[in-house]
């Protein structure tokens, strides 16, 4: 698949088939996220591969989204902050938020290409995810995402126009040329 390819066709899934994927592909997946830019080149991630049906139930209930439980795995993604902190001080925190999705693009996109579907959760109460994880307290849980095959067809989301978003030179000027001066 080349690269516009799994850019345009990535999109969310909430719907999940009961065919379980082969783990494997699921660590190919996060092994993309090694290669993400981090800040001093620290790697600041770790991933947790859950596979236990009353593990993600609880990931469910953290995050009062039902359509969680029907997914065959769950990645969590946490961050250890503290090399980065140590290095850039205030600045480290904004640094992991950043890498943290840049590392999770790449993972997305591998899963895209792999054919599985996933959800990007970022709305749950944090001590319940550590609390069902044994993850330290001192990790940030950034996100987390239920993979399994697409079940039926998701309708794909609009996307805002390039238009809307793009400037040149400065913050709100739309024209990539100086209009010409008119001769009179
Ligand atoms: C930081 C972040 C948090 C998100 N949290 C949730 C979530 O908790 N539940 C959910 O269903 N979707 C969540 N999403 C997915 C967005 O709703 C989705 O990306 C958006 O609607 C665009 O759709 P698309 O991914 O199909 O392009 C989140 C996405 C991001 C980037």
């Amino acid at each position: 698949m080349n690269l516009d390819n799994a850019i345009q066709k990535r999109q969310s899934i909430r719907k999940f088939s009961s065919k379980k994927p082969d783990w494997r592909d699921i660590i190919e997946c996060i092994d993309t996220a090694r290669y993400a830019p981090m800040a001093g080149n620290i790697f600041t991630l770790k991933f947790i591969v859950v596979e236990n049906k009353e593990k993600i139930q609880k990931l469910a209930d953290a995050a009062q989204q039902p359509f969680i439980a029907k997914a065959q795995y769950v990645v969590v993604v946490c961050t250890d902050s503290s090399r980065t902190v140590n290095a850039y001080e205030e600045r480290g925190e904004k640094f992991c938020r950043q890498q943290a999705g840049a590392a999770i693009e790449n993972f997305l996109l591998k899963i895209e290409e792999k054919g599985l579907a996933t959800c990007w959760i970022g709305y749950f109460v944090d001590r319940m995810i550590k609390e069902a994880l044994s993850i330290p307290e001192n990790l940030e849980v950034e996100a987390f995402f239920p993979i399994g095959y697409e079940q039926g067809k998701t309708q794909k989301k609009r996307k805002i126009l390039l238009d809307n978003i793009l400037y040149f030179h400065k913050y709100g000027n739309k024209r990539m040329k100086p209009l010409k001066t008119l001769d009179v």
